[in-house]
């Protein structure tokens, strides 16, 4: 099985408020089907849900009422998304099914929890593949928080027996400095433990919160003996096709020990 994180800055635009990146999202829908892997999606939020999180300062949990339209808003607008995801995926042929991650997940002090697994693994066993996104999910101490696609990716991993966690997004890889400033910016083909103090801890990349740093540290934590993590760049065609059939492309690969 192998979990595949499509990140808000390749399906959608994330500058422009519910901007859907559709042919981009049709193309890697075709090349996951023409893969023939076993998959599960989790995809982001993007412009769907970052630019209002923000704006009404979302990830704090409830601090006023003038947030509660709001979270319903966004709410609203990731479903929104999610649906255009699942129709290009059944349009490839993949029978997918949205689950808002509230409806499966709670949270606890921004920490993702699951009471009932059972509900996810039945579609799965039956040949279904659940979808799930980035949200804003309901917080038994906050209130609410911000659930990224993350969360859920490691979630799922610990779930089922995954070999592998690919993050889509639409840069090649993890880069030691900023390639946007730094000409001699070198590409990370490889990351393990040491690699967190040899990049600069200042470059920020779109998709990824917590920057370039805090990529590292989720995909160290994904990864183990068993399964590697690998960030991919899905705006260059037939790269994830490539990777998902086993061929040596352009991208970061944390492997475990
Ligand atoms: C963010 O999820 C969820 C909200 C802002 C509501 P992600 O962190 O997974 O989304 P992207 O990939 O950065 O867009």
């Amino acid at each position: 099985m192998i979990i595949i994180k499509l990140g808000g800055s390749i399906i959608t635009d994330k500058t422009d408020y519910r901007k859907f990146n559709k042919d981009v999202v049709a193309r890697l829908c075709k090349e996951i089907k023409e893969s023939g892997q076993k998959v599960i999606i989790v995809h982001g939020a993007g412009s769907f849900g970052h630019i209002i999180s923000k704006r009404f300062k979302l990830n704090e949990g409830y601090v006023d009422d003038a947030q509660i339209p709001a979270v319903a808003q966004v709410c609203y607008d990731t479903r929104d998304l999610s649906s255009m995801i699942i129709k290009e995926l059944i349009d490839a042929g993949i029978p997918a099914i949205s689950i808002p991650p509230g409806s499966a997940f709670y949270m606890e002090d921004r920490i993702l929890r699951i009471e009932d697994e059972s509900v996810i693994r039945m579609m799965v066993e039956k040949g279904l593949m659940p979808v799930m996104f980035g949200d804003v999910v309901q917080d038994k101490n906050l209130g609410f928080a911000i659930c990224s696609g993350d969360q859920i990716t490691e979630l799922l991993a610990k779930m089922f027996d995954v070999e592998r966690v690919i993050f889509v997004s639409d840069i090649d890889g993890l880069f030691d400095s900023d390639p946007k400033t730094d000409p001699n910016a070198e590409l990370l083909s490889k990351i393990d433990k040491d690699t967190l103090s040899a990049v600069n801890t200042d470059i920020s990349v779109d998709d990824v919160t917590g920057g370039v740093r805090g990529k590292i540290e989720t995909m160290l934590d994904m990864c183990s003996k068993e399964r590697d993590c690998i960030l991919v760049n899905g705006m260059v065609e037939g790269r994830l096709l490539s990777l998902l059939k086993g061929e040596d492309v352009i991208c970061t690969r944390a492997e475990g020990e």
